[in-house]
C-alpha cells in the first residue's frame, strides 16, 4: 500500500487477521500506519524509484491516497505489478476534471460545471447560474483544501492571483448545490466483478472536513437508498474499479441526488464500518484488490455513529482516554498515533445501537472530549 495514513494503519489488522502480508510505502517511520506495520519501506510517492523498488515482490500495489502521479502507476504496470485500481480507473479519483467529462459522458446526474481558465468565464458561469459558485483545484486537494466558495467577481480574481495552479492542474467551477444533506455509497468491486454495495450513510462535512458520519443515513427511502447502491455499483463497473469506491454524494434540496466525488480506497464515510459491519471497508479493500471473495457489508446492528476526532488545543490525547472509557464501556476508540495539530484528523469514535439520538450524544461527547472542547 503505498501511502501511510489512518487508511494504512486501519488495513493492518485485517491483513494480519486474514494472514496476508502487507507492506507499507512510508514517507517516514512515524507516519500513521508506520508505527503499527512490519514490513515499511521509506520513500516518497511521487519518487519513481522508490515506489518501485518497495513493489519489488508484491502480488498487488494499492493506495492509502490518490496522489501517486500517473507517470509512476504506468511504469509499475510496466514492471509487470497489478495495480488496482488500474491508472485509468484512478484518474477519475485523482483529477476532478477528469471526473466530471467521464460522468456526463454516462450520464450521471452532478452539479453543473465548468473549466475556467480566466476570472472571465467564472463570472460568465455565476451570472448564468447563481452566486455563490464552488471553485476547485482539479487535482492535489483533500479534506477541503483546493476548494472555495466565491461570493463574487472580485474573490475570484483574487483567488486566481494567489493560488498557482500546479502542472496539470485546472480550475473546475461549480454551481453551489444547495443540499439537504451529504450521502456517501460505498462498494467493493473485485477484478473478476464481484461486488458488494454497503449500506449509504449520511455524512457531515465542516470546513471541507468529515467530522461525522450515520450510517445508515436515517430517513432516506428504501427507493432511495437501493438507487444510490445502483449507482455506485454502475460507476465502479463503467470506470473498471477494483478495491473500495467511495461515492460522495448531495441529497438536494430540489430532492436530486448528484455526485460530487469518488474516491478508490477506504474512505472516512466507511470508518463505522470496523465496528459496526460484518466486513469492514479495510478488509473488503484487501480481499477485492487480491481478487478474494468479497466479505458481507451489512450492518451488524441498527445504527453506527462515527464521530472524527479532529486535534484541538491539547497535545496529549491520551489525557482524556479514561474518561471517555469510563463514561461509556461501548465506545469504540480509534486513534491514528498522529501528532494533534489543530483540525487535523487524529482519531475516530464509533458507537452502534438502536436509539439514534443516544448514540449522537454518546459518539459527539466522546470525541468532543478527546479533542478537549468538552470538558465535562
Ligand atoms: N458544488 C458544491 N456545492 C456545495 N457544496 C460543495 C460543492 N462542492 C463541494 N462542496 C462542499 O465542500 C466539501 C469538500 O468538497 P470536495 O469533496 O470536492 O473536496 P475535497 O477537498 O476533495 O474533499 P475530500 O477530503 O473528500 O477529498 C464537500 O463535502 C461539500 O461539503
Ligand atoms: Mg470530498
Amino acid at each position: 500500500m503505498i501511502g501511510a495514513g489512518q487508511l494504512a494503519r486501519m488495513s493492518v489488522a485485517p491483513a494480519q487477521a486474514l494472514g496476508i502480508g502487507l507492506r507499507i510505502l512510508a514517507a517516514s517511520d512515524d507516519e500513521s500506519a508506520a508505527q503499527v506495520a512490519r514490513d515499511v519501506r521509506i520513500g516518497s510517492h511521487d519518487d519513481m524509484a522508490a515506489v518501485v523498488a518497495a513493489a519489488e515482490g508484491v502480488a498487488v500495489v494499492t493506495f492509502d491516497h490518490e496522489h501517486v502521479p500517473p507517470a509512476i502507476l504506468r511504469e509499475l504496470r510496466a514492471h509487470g505489478v497489478a495495480v488496482r485500481p488500474d491508472p485509468a480507473a484512478l484518474a477519475h479519483a485523482q483529477d476532478k476534471v477528469t471526473l466530471r467529462r467521464a460522468l456526463a459522458a454516462i450520464d450521471v446526474p452532478q452539479p453543473d460545471w465548468i473549466v475556467a481558465s480566466a476570472a472571465s468565464d467564472v463570472s460568465t458561469f455565476g451570472d448564468s447560474h447563481r452566486w455563490p459558485v464552488v471553485m476547485k483545484l482539479s487535482r492535489g486537494g483533500y479534506d477541503g483544501r483546493g476548494v472555495w466558495v466565491m461570493d463574487d467577481i472580485e474573490a475570484v480574481t483574487a483567488l486566481m492571483a494567489t493560488v498557482a495552479l500546479v502542472p496539470g492542474a485546472e480550475w473546475l467551477v461549480e454551481e453551489f448545490v444547495p443540499f439537504e444533506r451529504e450521502l456517501a455509497a460505498q462498494v467493493a468491486r473485485s477484478p473478476h466483478g464481484q461486488a458488494v454495495a454497503y449500506p449509504i450513510v449520511q455524512t457531515t462535512q465542516v470546513n471541507g472536513i468529515c467530522v461525522e458520519v450515520i450510517a445508515p443515513a436515517p430517513d432516506l427511502s428504501p427507493a432511495d437508498a437501493a438507487a444510490a447502491q445502483q449507482l455506485a455499483l454502475r460507476i465502479a463497473g463503467e470506470f473498471g474499479v477494483t478495491g473500495m469506491l467511495a461515492v460522495e454524494l448531495f441529497q438536494a434540496t430540489d430532492g436530486r441526488v448528484l455526485v460530487n466525488e469518488l474516491a478508490m480506497r477506504p474512505h472516512n464515510s466507511g470508518h463505522w464500518t470496523i465496528d459496526g459491519a460484518v466486513t469492514s471497508q479495510f478488509e473488503n479493500h484487501l480481499r477485492a484488490v487480491l481478487d478474494l471473495p468479497l466479505g458481507s457489508p451489512h450492518a451488524t446492528s441498527r445504527y453506527a455513529v462515527m464521530v472524527n476526532v479532529l486535534g484541538g488545543d491539547h497535545p496529549d490525547l491520551y489525557a482524556a482516554f479514561k474518561h471517555v472509557m469510563a463514561r461509556d464501556p461501548g465506545l469504540h476508540v480509534h486513534l491514528y498515533g498522529k501528532v494533534v495539530r489543530p483540525g487535523r484528523k487524529v482519531g475516530h469514535v464509533t458507537v452502534v445501537g438502536n436509539d439514534l439520538e443516544d448514540l449522537l450524544e454518546r459518539a459527539r461527547h466522546a470525541a468532543g472530549y478527546l479533542t478537549g472542547t468538552i470538558t465535562e
